[in-house]
């Protein structure tokens, strides 16, 4: 981020975080002070969808900034453009958060530390337990952030990903890749030009990465079960 920030202050840009999968991570800048991931650059953005670390029972999100200026504006766009009800400043949309939605988010947050904590027992579970196999590597850590794990996801040699996501099907378990297509090679995106081989390393791991069952709730005889199954594939 410190880079980014500099190159955006070199040429007069704006930062938006998309934050939807770090919601609560801590980044460590070089001299050693904390910032939360989302609050660094000029517009943080987060997703509530369920499965998130901080998840509504429908689709919702929201947007963080400490430019007020900004702020208004974000707060009008979402709301059809208007400030003064019924008079448009701006042709904006309508993305305003549901009450109800809300009201769950106002509950949930106040555990949203738990949330990280629970994900993060789990990680080190499957970093223990699976750490070590040939031809699968776990998560790598960076030493300057903390981890959320909205996803636990492992990188398997290309010729398996498929066979381990099918075996851990068989015996119950979901899996499941993200994602399977980079973005520029999304149908949307054809008309910018770009083909197979233009993005080298993103195309690789579309191919290799494959996510493991991760959330709040997961029980111990769940992690243990899954780590068992994966294991199990790689002696086969
Ligand atoms: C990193 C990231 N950004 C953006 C989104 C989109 O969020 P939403 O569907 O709530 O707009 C997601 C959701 O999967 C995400 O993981």
């Amino acid at each position: 981020m410190e880079a980014i920030m500099k190159v955006a202050r070199t040429h007069g840009l704006y930062v938006i975080e998309d934050n939807a999968q770090a919601l609560g991570a801590d980044f460590l800048q070089g001299d050693g002070s904390k910032q939360k991931a989302g609050t660094i650059g000029h517009l943080g953005t987060t997703s509530f969808f369920p499965s998130k670390n901080l998840g509504a029972f429908g689709d919702g999100g929201a947007l963080f900034t400490k430019d007020d200026s900004l702020g208004k504006r974000a707060a009008s766009l979402v709301n059809h453009g208007m400030q003064v009800r019924y008079h448009y400043d701006h042709v904006g949309v309508n993305s305003r958060l549901d009450t109800l939605q809300a009201a769950i988010l106002r509950v949930k947050l106040k555990h949203l530390d738990d949330y990280h904590r629970l994900r993060q027992e789990a990680a080190a579970w499957y970093d223990n337990t699976l750490s070590g196999i040939e031809g699968l590597q776990i998560p790598i850590r960076s030493t300057f952030t903390t981890h959320i794990f909205h996803q636990y996801t492992l990188q398997v040699e290309a010729s398996k990903r498929d066979s381990l996501k099918q075996w851990l099907m068989e015996k119950g378990i979901p899996s499941q890749i993200y994602y399977p297509l980079p973005l520029h090679l999304q149908e949307a995106y054809k008309d910018l030009g770009y083909q197979n081989g233009s993005l080298p390393h993103s195309e690789e791991l579309c191919n290799r990465v494959l996510s493991l069952p991760m959330h709040t709730e997961m029980e111990q005889i769940q992690l243990e079960y899954v780590s068992e199954q994966v294991q199990q594939f790689f002696k086969a």
